[in-house]
């Protein structure tokens, strides 16, 4: 670990620094890929299993990824107390990330994001800023105190806040703002509810709307499965169109958030009874 950044005592971004033999796998990562990381030194070990955080950024001159981590239990706890200097034990799963060879060169992207589930949008904008996309994001936090990444967001295009104490930015949720924004594709991290409330807005809009999802995860190599979610199998994976289906009903299948994902179709998720 290079670098630890505390926004508060719940919210802390750590800049890390990879060895050169990393360099094709880094390489091939697109925005929406995440590190599963023991939240603890290689040589404590205290947790046996590792935790998924999303790569706000990567500087692959630098060698370095930040992950900006909110703390929600033990593991984030122990994550905020390591110091820098210390040698974690990260592993880099196969992803597959945003889709951002369907962004085409001058796109309207609006990027959608809640709490740290902004945090992946943050190297998202960087990504379609370069291959020539218009940014727009639209972030939102339950606190003012949790705001982060405006001024990387202002790099790359426009932004727009909106906190739920209304201390900064509009009032409110995200979702309530989506439809003020015209936008060819739409890209979006958060919060299971506010995923649904996107999917159900934009529930027969054939434009493509993607999300990246934040499953429970144990091994975050495609073997356990403990992070499946319910897709239908008659909505295109790439594109979010419906596909003529053979049943009326619409097939269940389900999708390795760690290995399929974590980014699927809005439109191909099937979401849980609350
Ligand atoms: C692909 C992916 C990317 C992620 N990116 C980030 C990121 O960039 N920054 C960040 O702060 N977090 C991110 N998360 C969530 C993060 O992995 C969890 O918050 C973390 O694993 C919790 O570990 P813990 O030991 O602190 O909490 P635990 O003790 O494991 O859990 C504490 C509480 O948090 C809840 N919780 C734990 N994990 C999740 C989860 N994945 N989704 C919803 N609730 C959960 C539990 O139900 C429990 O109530 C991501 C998750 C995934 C799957
Ligand atoms: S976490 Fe094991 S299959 Fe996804």
């Amino acid at each position: 670990m290079l670098e630890k950044r505390l926004y508060h005592e719940q919210l802390f971004a750590l800049t890390l620094t990879y060895p050169p033999s990393m360099d094709a796998i880094m390489d091939a990562l697109q925005p929406g890929a995440f590190v599963h990381i023991l939240p603890s030194p290689s040589e404590s070990r205290q947790l046996f299993l590792r935790r998924p955080l999303s790569i706000a950024g990567l500087d692959r001159e630098k060698r370095t990824v930040l992950l900006i981590v909110r703390v929600v239990g033990q593991g984030t706890e122990q994550l905020r107390e390591v110091q820098p200097g210390t040698v974690l034990d990260v592993y880099v799963p196969y992803t597959h990330g945003f889709p951002i060879h369907n962004v085409k060169n001058g796109a309207r992207a609006l990027l959608v994001g809640g709490g740290v589930g902004v945090a992946p949008l943050l190297w998202l904008a960087e990504t379609l800023h370069a291959q020539g996309a218009r940014v727009t994001a639209l972030i939102g936090f339950r606190e003012s105190r949790d705001v982060f990444g405006l001024r990387t967001f202002e790099q790359w295009g426009d932004v727009h806040l909106v906190t739920e104490d209304g201390l900064s930015g509009k009032p409110g949720r995200v979702t309530e703002y989506v439809r003020d924004f015209s936008y060819d594709v739409l890209l979006s991290c958060g919060p299971e509810p506010m995923l649904k409330a996107l999917a159900h807005i934009t529930a027969g809009d054939s434009r493509p709307h993607y999300a990246s999802l934040e499953a429970r995860m144990a091994c975050a190599s495609g073997v356990c499965r403990a992070c499946v979610v319910a897709v239908r199998s008659d909505v295109h994976a790439d594109t979010g169109h419906h596909m003529v289906s053979t049943d009326d009903a619409a097939r269940i299948q389900h999708r390795r958030v760690c290995h399929d994902g974590p980014v699927f179709s809005l439109s191909e998720l099937v979401w849980r009874a609350p």
